[in-house]
């Protein structure tokens, strides 16, 4: 009987250590010079059978040698290092020595020690059951003690992980680009024979990019092909180089931080950087987003199974002008409609009535709220609806009570200008006091408001970091984002039911690090529907739609000015956790109605939206839709949208692929009974009403 291998085995008479994951083998050879060395990742194979990688010391030619699965800078190695270091006599790089390795249930790491200077190195791997995510770390160790003498390595960078991509006759990377009101925007371009740097110096992960990526040879579609994914956990700067060299390789080697940054190592001291995830899959990008969906559900959430509340957030209606009453008034509307969150946003504290004041004051606008947010919030209960309140903890106004008390506790350089964005500094979580301040100010807003709900937003990057009273400065790009997820770790758990939502000025902060402490993200201010439908093709490819915030706001919107029907706006809010962004004392009976049903829609479809698989689908003229089946075949979902007609074209029939062949499917809401070939391989009709911004949902059962 054929016995299935361990998913993490080490050969010692090879040298070899191999993962096995469902749809993939990873394997990793010790080179003779003491570095593990990449041999394989991609289908099923003996690893064993694998020749030898070349080391640089075997061969006159440095294009043979097989990549590091951490790049060190010694030796015939010329590509990009993930592990940089200095000690202290002025020598550069690490040489290693292969010490052995370590497996434990799915962990395995590899350990090593420099051959002359006190560092020890683990390179560690995961995998887990059912998934091809391999997720990769590095931690660092300075093994010398003070009284040896040994002073601090300096550590110029430390990767997670380097990734080697197999031999392939070209390779396209795809990666998501963007900007304020702009975020998520997929990108897929063949990639340069040279080093591409994609990276964030922002504090933050970033609106401009993200620390995702796949490559492919050029040929991948939604529904097949050969595609090599990775995405980094990590909310601070960071920067992966990719390296396509003239011969035809491709590896990329990623971590926090990004360049022109040194950390001193102190003796007994070891560095953890964040997780490194990869994935291959042979099922093309869908394929690829399923896999990373199912490994956020099962690996990085909190509460992956709890369903996404409908919420209502008063910034597009209100904006700064928020009191207890047009609160009050709006919960009533809210609740009217369905809806099962509330969450006050902007304004209600401090001296906030714009952006230039107030921000640090975490205590009710007097003005505002006269008995300070505890009415609002037993208001909001009284409907049955969750309270939720906006904070932005890691920023100040300098025009506050805060600063005013504590000027040292914001980055700055004396001896530089200060660089206020939107008015703002940033608070320095990487003073323990700071830190401290914060958790303790949250504490208390959840505790005495009975709050169910944070929106934790950021509304401004980094800069100014020099800092004169750290022995380490650069540190704070680390340390500002572990006390970040320090104090949201720690919220979650003083306060069990707590819920949080990620924002940084739109999607600015979005990662696998953050979505381990949340429950879904503020997608982009942008909430045009039109707009927001690349944007959500964007974030899809990595995040499931449960943690993709996406509300229904006002006609014409705010930021684009396009005017679009209240259905086309709900039909794409709904591919995500739906909330209500809108001034609700502004739409008519009848607008309220509709809403009022489009929730109720929404609910039925909300299991296989926020906990089914999810198909990207593109049709022609435009037309663009989100399959979402339920795991057992049982029930799907479509939504459909055609922001624009052309030429008066009635859109082709739409092809679902995720039904199956021999399959029968009613439509609950015509009665019509289909079969799932003709809807694989012809499509749906989707009879869309005439005219721009016409969008469907389409419900199927399966009935045999
Ligand atoms: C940026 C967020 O993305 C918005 O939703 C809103 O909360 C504002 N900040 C408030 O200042």
């Amino acid at each position: 009987m054929p016995t299935t291998p361990p998913a993490v085995s080490f050969d010692t008479d090879h040298g070899t250590a191999v993962l096995r994951t469902p749809n993939s083998v990873y394997a990793v050879r010790v080179g003779a010079d003491g570095s593990p060395r990449h041999v394989h990742w991609g289908p099923p194979l003996d690893a064993l059978e694998l020749p030898h990688p070349h080391s640089p010391a075997d061969s006159s030619f440095e294009d043979d040698a097989a990549p590091d699965e951490l790049g060190i800078q010694t030796g015939a190695r010329f590509g990009p290092a993930g592990l940089q270091v200095r000690f202290p006599d002025g020598t550069s790089g690490a040489q290693w020595h292969f010490r052995g390795h370590r497996v434990d249930g799915g962990e395995l790491r590899l350990l090593l020690t420099d051959r002359h200077y006190p560092l020890a190195a683990e390179l560690c791997y995961r995998v887990r059951p059912d998934s091809d995510v391999i997720e990769r770390w590095t931690e660092l160790t300075h093994t010398g003690t003070a009284e040896s003498d040994a002073g601090p390595i300096t550590v110029l960078r430390l990767d997670s992980a380097s990734w080697t991509a197999p031999h392939l006759p070209d390779y396209r990377l795809s990666h998501l680009v963007g900007g304020w009101a702009s975020e998520f925007q997929l990108h897929r371009d063949r990639l340069p024979v040279a080093e591409t740097v994609l990276t964030s110096r922002r504090g933050l992960t970033g609106h401009h990019a993200g620390p995702w990526l796949a490559l492919d040879d050029g040929s991948a579609t939604e529904e097949q092909g050969d595609v090599w994914s990775t995405a980094l956990a990590w909310s601070g700067s960071w920067r992966i180089t990719v390296h396509r060299d003239p011969v035809g390789r491709t590896t990329w080697t990623g971590g926090f931080g990004h360049e022109g940054l040194g950390w001193a190592l102190q003796p007994g001291e070891t560095l953890h950087t964040p997780v490194f995830a990869g994935l291959y899959t042979p099922d093309g990008f869908g394929g690829a987003s399923r896999a990373w969906h199912a490994h956020v559900r099962t690996a990085v959430l909190p509460e992956p199974d709890r369903d996404r509340p409908v919420l209502y957030n008063s910034w597009e209606a209100t904006g700064f002008a928020v009191d207890q009453a047009g609160q009050c008034r709006l919960a009533d509307l809210a609740a009217g409609l369905g809806v099962e969150l509330f969450v006050l946003d902007d304004g209600w504290f401090g001296a906030r009535t714009d952006d230039r004041a107030g921000l640090g004051d975490w205590t009710p606008r007097p003005g505002a709220f006269p008995d300070g947010l505890r009415p609002l919030a037993d208001h909001v209960h009284g409907h049955g609806m969750a309270f939720g309140v906006w904070v932005e903890p890691e920023m100040v106004n300098a025009d506050s009570d805060l600063y005013r008390a504590h000027p040292d506790w914001v980055l700055h350089a004396p001896t530089r200008d200060t660089t206020e964005l939107r008015h703002q500094l940033v608070l320095d979580l990487a003073r323990p006091d700071v830190e401290e301040w914060v958790r303790a100010t949250l504490d208390r807003l959840v505790t005495e408001n009975d709050v169910d709900w944070l929106k934790w937003d950021a509304n401004r990057p980094f800069t100014d970091t020099g800092r004169s009273v750290h022995p380490d400065p650069d540190r704070r790009w680390i340390d500002h984002t572990r006390a970040v997820h320090r104090i949201m770790d720690r919220l979650r758990a003083d306060h069990p039911g707590l819920r949080i939502e990620a924002c940084a000025g739109g999607g600015g902060r979005v990662d696998l690090a953050v979505l381990a402490r949340t429950d879904q993200a503020w997608t982009s201010d942008n909430t045009d529907p039109v707009d927001r439908i690349s944007v959500q093709h964007g974030f899809s490819q990595l995040f499931p739609a449960h943690t993709m915030a996406s509300w229904v706001t006002d006609s014409p919107n705010g930021i684009t000015g396009r005017t679009t029907p209240l259905r086309f706006r709900f039909h794409v809010a709904m591919a995500g956790a739906l909330g209500l962004g809108g001034d609700l004392t502004r739409w008519t009976p009848d607008e309220l109605a509709e809403a009022a049903r489009l929730v109720a829609e929404y609910k039925r479809i909300r299991p296989l939206v926020q906990h089914g698989l999810q198909h990207r689908l593109t049709g022609h003229d435009g037309l663009t839709a989100v399959h979402y089946a339920a795991p057992d075949d049982t029930e799907h979902a479509v939504l459909a949208w055609r922001p624009t007609t052309r030429f008066g074209h009635h859109p082709a029939p739409l092809r679902l692929p995720a039904l199956h062949t021999g399959h029968r499917y009613r439509d609950p809401d015509t009665g019509r009974v289909h079969d799932g070939a003709v809807l694989r391989n012809r499509g749906i009709d989707l009879d869309l009403p005439a005219g721009d911004h016409a969008s469907r949902l389409v419900r199927l059962h399966r009935v045999g």
